[in-house]
């Protein structure tokens, strides 16, 4: 499948974007150790949440879809899991993959874990060794450190005060998950803040978390069913805000979408840059939620670096690069090694892909350099089956000269699977047609 992109002068309108990637995934997994029946509305049914439905299902959780993106999700705890009859495929999705084993920690039976190509390629270490000295027996390819896994839990991991090397709210997750199991409070100290919304939800749920500097602390106890309203996903909306940043005659209003401090790094870049963001209609659903609307402004360029910064944006560098690309002057990504080992190593990606179109990026270790203010043109370029990839691709294709095939975009169905509808209808006319 590809994206054939032409290029467009206006982007005007608004709309939603869909179901937070991220909130999705722990409303199915906190939902299924409750005890009694969640709600969830604004499920985001992309593949990737969709695989972490069917986890749940697997092990014995009833799933109802009661209409688009509203689930009733029964429970009766951790007791009423069991073994699954079959390996549990994880798709493309890493948070499925850390934050499940989590979970299993607590399971007193063998669970099997895959996932695609570029899921069995990435890393597994990093959850597996705190769960591991939770007393979870994991092993699999090298060394247990890659999928497929086998993971066999207990019914009373041990409690561990973890300090983890990365920033990474799937590692903290996976501890705390276990945790909920596990014979004292559990705390996990993070080198710097990552993504809270375990933290939100757990609370939702009944559980005692609570929150110093960069540490997470959880005391064990049974989850109360809850409902859960989804917020739109920013990380979506990131695509459409940089397109409406770039493109001449643009405004763009996106309603509900997720500001949750821990992930609006991509807001104080775009403002760092010269585009205009404006914020509206704020409310508190258990995420804070806002109306966002874009305009096109003159763009400079500027640093995208440091321990605080790079966890709450690491995931829309890629559509960042883009805008870095068409601002004149020099940006800098630093301290962003762990693009590397994303759904694709990001940082080559962007590098590589982008230069087709004409941008001017060193590829650094940690980051890259971005000399901007070049004319884009149209090229093939291919998304190396990364969800991100694709779609900062095709919106670096809406500033081009000229029309551009990016290759391989059946990838964006796993976290935004009307991206290409949405962009028409901002355009008022088809500028991104998909192809076989
Ligand atoms: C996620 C955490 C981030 C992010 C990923 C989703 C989550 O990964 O990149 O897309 O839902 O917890 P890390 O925890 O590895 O940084």
């Amino acid at each position: 499948m590809k994206f054939r992109v032409a290029p467009t002068r206006r982007l005007q309108g608004e709309g939603e974007v869909p179901g937070d990637k991220s909130v999705s995934h722990r409303a199915a997994l906190l939902g299924a150790l409750a005890e009694g029946v969640s709600e969830v509305h604004g499920f985001l049914e992309a593949e990737d949440c969709l695989c972490t439905l069917a986890a749940v299902q697997a092990l014995g959780a009833e799933v109802t879809r009661k209409a688009p993106g509203h689930y009733r999700i029964a429970g009766s705890g951790r007791r009423g899991l069991s073994e699954p009859s079959d390996v549990i495929d994880c798709g493309n999705s890493g948070t499925l993959a850390r934050l499940l084993p989590g979970v299993l920690t607590g399971l007193p039976f063998w669970t099997l874990l895959t996932g695609d190509a570029s899921l069995r390629g990435r890393p597994m270490g990093r959850i597996a060794e705190p769960l591991r000295a939770m007393g979870a027996t994991i092993v699999g390819r090298a060394e247990g450190t890659r999928l497929p896994l086998a993971i066999r839990g207990s019914t009373t991991p041990k409690a561990i005060d973890y300090a983890t090397p990365v920033a990474s709210a799937q590692v903290k997750s996976a501890v705390l998950l276990a945790g909920l199991a596990a014979d004292g409070p559990v705390s996990v100290t993070e080198p710097a803040p990552s993504r809270d919304h375990s933290e939100r939800m757990l609370r939702r749920f009944g559980v005692r978390v609570t929150t110093a500097e960069r540490t997470v602390r959880l005391v064990p106890g049974p989850l109360r069913a809850t409902s859960v309203a989804v917020p739109g996903d920013i990380s979506s909306a990131a695509f459409l805000l940089v397109a409406g940043a770039i493109v001449a005659e643009a405004r763009v209003t996106l309603h509900r979408v997720g500001v949750n401090p821990t992930r609006t790094g991509v807001l104080d870049v775009l403002e760092a840059m010269g585009a205009r963001v404006a914020t509206d209609r704020l409310a508190d659903e258990g995420e804070p939620t806002a109306s966002l609307t874009v305009t096109s402004g003159a763009l400079r360029p500027t640093e995208i670096g440091g321990a605080a910064l790079i966890p709450r944006l690491i995931d829309e560098v890629p559509v960042l690069a883009v805008l870095a690309a068409i601002a004149p002057g020099v940006t800098v990504v630093r301290d962003a090694r762990e693009l590397r080992v994303k759904e694709s190593d990001r940082i080559a990606a962007v590098a590589r892909e982008l230069g087709k179109m004409g941008a001017a990026i060193e590829e650094r270790p940690d980051g890259m350099a971005i000399a901007g203010g070049r004319r884009l043109h149209g090229a093939r370029v291919a998304s190396g089956g990364d969800h991100r990839i694709a779609m900062a691709l095709a919106v670096a294709a809406l500033v081009a000269d000229g029309e551009t095939l990016v290759d391989d975009v059946a990838c964006v169905a796993t976290s935004f699977p009307g991206f290409a509808d949405v962009l028409n209808a901002l355009a008022g006319t088809t500028i991104i047609r998909m192809e076989e």
